[in-house]
């Protein structure tokens, strides 16, 4: 694949190659331009009147910025004229979105997280925004059971960062490529052609504030690794956290590493089952993993094999590198 080429020329060839008639490349088209609005958006940031909160929480009892809601929208509004989906689902809204009646719909279902790491909006810290497609096989009008479908049911899945340069990253279940978007054009060029995790890593990110409330198999895992040289890994180990999984999972497409959003007592205590939601976080995010040779998993399983028996369920995430993905499974397994 040759570095420079269109995100739109990336698509069509990558569909094409998967059989596909260009509905998908319509929809992501599309999906190009909404995270290009978006990326204006971000980098104006106090300049364009979006940051700070908006005064009300979603449906999962999160305080939610103006731009999630801004964000929400603008993904909304530069999708769902296409044709090409029967609905939508996000963070956001408590249920799927149907199509306005003006639109035709279409086969495909799409799940996101218009802002992810909101929480970094205020402080110009990275952000970004996850999505996955799947077919959607139901007959007439889609309803939120349409979207419960397994991670491996995915046809596309990708994210968009905003960071120091805004960067799409997509697998249309053939490895995954890097797009940067390039301000003087106007749109994204490929220029990570094929991302690829390193197997071995010695750098981990995780929220270690929540430390005394972790499980033994993680608690175990994170002490091996700050035990450094002299400790029982023998390798000296790094610790990064960005507050945005956009920005921590790019980080480990790029230069490999585990992310852990682990289940804790915290949770266990409240009745839940982790914070990371399956359908616009998770699974999208495991896709690109594991298009890229690495690993996503909750500790017990694999996270794009599980049933999702909710919209906005969540689970625990480990994934990145995958000699170190599975030594965290094996501490999982074995203190079970
Ligand atoms: P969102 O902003 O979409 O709710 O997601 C935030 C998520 C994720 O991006 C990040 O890894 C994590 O929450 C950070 O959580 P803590 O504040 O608990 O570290
Ligand atoms: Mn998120
Ligand atoms: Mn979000």
């Amino acid at each position: 694949m040759q570095k420079g080429m269109t995100f739109a020329r990336f698509c069509a060839e990558q569909e094409a190659l998967a059989g596909g008639n260009g509905d998908l490349t319509t929809l992501l088209d599309a999906v190009n331009a909404a995270c290009r609005r978006l990326s204006d958006l971000v980098r104006r940031g106090e300049m364009a009147g979006v940051l700070g909160a908006a005064g009300q929480e979603n449906v999962q009892g999160e305080e939610q910025k103006k731009l999630d809601i801004i964000a929400n929208d603008v993904f909304i509004e530069s999708t769902e004229w296409t044709g090409q989906l029967a609905a939508l689902a996000s963070e956001e809204m408590d249920n799927h979105y149907p199509i306005s009646g003006q639109f035709k719909r279409g086969k495909f279902l799409m799940t996101f997280d218009p802002l992810d790491g909101s929480s970094n909006i205020d402080v110009n810290g990275a952000t970004g925004t996850i999505f996955s497609i799947t077919r959607f096989e139901g007959e007439g009008t889609a309803s939120d059971d349409d979207f419960l479908q397994s991670g491996r049911q995915q046809v596309c899945a990708g994210y968009c960062l905003y960071s120091s340069a805004s960067m799409m990253v997509i697998t249309l279940g053939n490895g995954v490529a890097g797009f940067t978007l390039d301000n003087s054009i106007g749109d994204f060029v490929l220029t990570h052609p094929s991302m690829s995790v390193p197997a071995a890593a010695n750098e981990f990110a995780i929220n270690a504030a929540y430390s005394e409330h972790w499980q033994a198999p993680v608690k175990q895992y994170i002490n091996e690794c700050v035990l450094g040289s002299d400790g029982v890994r023998g390798k000296a180990f790094n610790m990064r956290w960005a507050g945005s999984m956009v920005g921590d999972v790019h980080r480990i497409l790029c230069r490999g590493g585990v992310f852990l959003y682990p289940l804790d007592e915290r949770m266990i205590a409240k009745g839940t089952a982790g914070k990371l939601r399956l359908l616009y976080e998770a699974n999208p995010m495991g896709m690109l993993m594991e298009q890229a040779g690495g690993l996503a998993h909750t500790g017990l399983q694999n996270i794009l094999d599980i049933q999702p028996d909710g919209l906005h369920q969540r689970v625990p995430v480990i994934m990145g590198s995958s000699e170190e993905v599975e030594r965290l499974i094996e501490y999982h397994q074995s203190q079970s």
